[in-house]
């Protein structure tokens, strides 16, 4: 814990973490009931909240529970947590259970609200020259569930899943379903071959990222040419580049997958092009009124 100030938000109200607690009967505890989301601040912006909002909302709807507020709402409450923790790159996390049921009791009853919880988290992304030096990947078979395009508090599968990689002393592991590549543990995967950036489809095997989305957006305004489809496991090997995408890491390259060494132990070409364009994005975001 830092000592910058934490005030959170938890159901309607602003207060210091120590005197933010949630009933043991609460579902997110229980259940893993809930779903989340982080978006990224700079400078007091939030990095595509009506994109973040809409998975949120498709989120919710994929578990039946009804979104207690409105876009500007939710703007409302951000813009306050921010002003209560002041900084410059920040992100804010955002989290909503089925709420305390009286009864341990798996049935959805719909008498009772959401338990909604959010907080800032002050976190920068990495500098640009630690991003650069790379990042060591294992791959480790997908054993998640089928409903992984729900952003969803139950992360049993992703914690085990990284643990896999902190025991090979690796940063991330590259998850493997069927043969076929589905995402990192927290993150999104590409690759790319002959200039082509390459990503999986979104679906029910993966989480449709932001970055993810930024990525191919400012690609594609770039002229880099971009496909959406099935990556098989053994392209990877022959990948000339392979990018992990997310909200908190931005897009790391990898340079080493399991003993192979990815686009010669460097971050590649078309890493540093799309950085780029990220850092750009950023910065006139930075910089809007
Ligand atoms: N995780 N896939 C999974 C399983 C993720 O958990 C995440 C993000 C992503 C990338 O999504 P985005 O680009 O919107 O961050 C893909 C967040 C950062 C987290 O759990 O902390």
């Amino acid at each position: 814990m830092n000592n910058k100030t934490n005030i959170v938000y938890l159901n309607g109200q602003y207060m210091p973490v120590e005197n933010a607690t949630v009933s043991v009967m609460d579902r997110g505890f229980l259940f893993g009931d809930g779903v989340y989301e982080v978006i990224p601040v700079f400078g007091n912006k939030l990095l595509r909240l009506d994109a973040h909002l809409l998975r949120l909302q498709n989120s919710l709807d994929r578990i039946s529970l009804p979104n207690p507020h409105v876009n500007v709402e939710w703007a409302d409450i951000f813009s306050v947590l921010l002003e209560k923790n002041p900084g410059e790159d920040r992100a804010v996390y955002l989290q909503l259970t089925r709420g305390a049921y009286a009864k341990r009791d798996l049935a959805i009853n719909t008498q009772y609200s959401a338990t909604v919880f959010a907080m800032v988290l002050h976190v920068s992304p990495p500098a640009i020259e630690v991003v650069s030096k790379g990042i060591s990947v294992i791959t480790v078979d997908d054993f998640r569930w089928n409903a992984c395009d729900i952003k969803s508090t139950s992360l049993l599968g992703s914690v085990m899943l990284r643990q896999q990689a902190s025991e090979a002393k690796v940063e991330d592991a590259i998850l493997i379903k069927n043969g076929v590549v589905t995402e990192g543990t927290a993150s999104n995967v590409f690759l790319v071959k002959d200039n082509v950036l390459i990503t999986p489809p979104t679906g029910r095997l993966l989480l449709p990222g932001i970055t993810r989305d930024l990525v191919i957006e400012i690609a594609k305004n770039d002229a880099i040419v971009v496909e959406e489809r099935e990556i098989q496991e053994a392209e990877l090997y022959t990948a000339d580049e392979i990018l992990m995408t997310s909200s908190t890491r931005e897009i790391a390259p990898v340079i080493k997958l399991n003993d192979a060494t990815v686009s010669g132990g460097f971050a590649g070409p078309m890493w540093k092009h799309v950085m780029d364009l990220y850092q750009q994005y950023k910065q006139l975001l930075r910089e809007q009124p």
